[in-house]
């Protein structure tokens, strides 16, 4: 078992497998594991459910305060609850998945959810975090930062693979939404999505995820701030 003691922020667009990374880490160094873009998500299902419009920042931002959200943080369970209710399949569902974008871009859901991210990780020995401004805004002082990438055109083909995808058509669709959601992720004015000055850079364009997650456990094993070793 790994002795690394701190935090990892892994950060970066959707369908670079960040999640599965995120996990195997997680369970390579024996430690916990939350998955930031499952609370934005269980926001989503709390401002669907309430009927409002989700372009209505004041009316998001009032439902998600009135909200419950709870997440797990262990790598091999999936626990996402609103108000009590098990959401960790809706989360995944396309009505959610279109109107995530706006709701995670309210700044008072922001700071509601990051408060209670905080609050999560500092809970735990050990933890990697995952999701867009984790070393840039919700943990600035993590032990490692990572930021994963890859080309559009390769993250649309995973994705595809994923949903059991073969038609040129959708796959093209599927790049047209990844750069549309990355768009709107990386020049929204609170949190956007971008690298911390200090992340280390992997790009998986030409990387299996086996290679991704050695390399980031690799660099946790070596990361100043690591921890005792024994
Ligand atoms: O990683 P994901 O696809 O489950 O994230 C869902 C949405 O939440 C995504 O559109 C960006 C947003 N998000 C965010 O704004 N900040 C985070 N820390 C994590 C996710």
């Amino acid at each position: 078992m790994s002795t690394f003691r701190g935090q990892i922020s892994l950060d970066g667009p959707s369908g670079t497998g960040k999640s599965s990374v995120a996990r195997a880490v997680a369970a390579r160094l024996g430690a916990s594991y939350l998955d930031t873009g499952a609370m934005y998500r269980a926001a989503t299902v709390a401002v669907l459910d309430a009927g409002v419009d989700p372009e209505d920042a004041d009316a998001v931002a009032r439902v998600v305060a009135a909200a419950r959200i709870e997440v797990g943080t262990t790598a091999g369970t999936e626990l996402v609850r609103v108000d009590g209710v098990d959401v960790a399949k809706r989360i995944r569902g396309a009505e959610v998945t279109r109107v995530v974008s706006p709701v995670s871009a309210v700044p008072a859901v922001r700071r509601q959810l990051v408060d209670q991210q905080r609050s999560l990780v500092a809970e735990a020995d050990a933890v990697v975090v995952e999701g867009r401004d984790i070393g840039t805004v919700v943990l600035p002082e993590a032990t490692l930062k990572i930021y994963l990438t890859a080309a559009p055109e390769v993250r649309a083909q995973r994705r595809a693979g994923q949903l059991g995808i073969r038609d040129a058509a959708e796959v093209a669709e599927l790049t047209k939404d990844l750069r549309r959601r990355d768009e709107y992720d990386s020049s929204r004015a609170d949190s956007p999505l971008r690298p911390a000055a200090d992340a280390v850079i992997v790009d998986s364009t030409k990387l299996d995820r086996r290679a991704v997650v050695d390399r980031v456990v690799a660099l946790a094993e070596s990361a100043v701030g690591a921890g005792e070793r024994s």
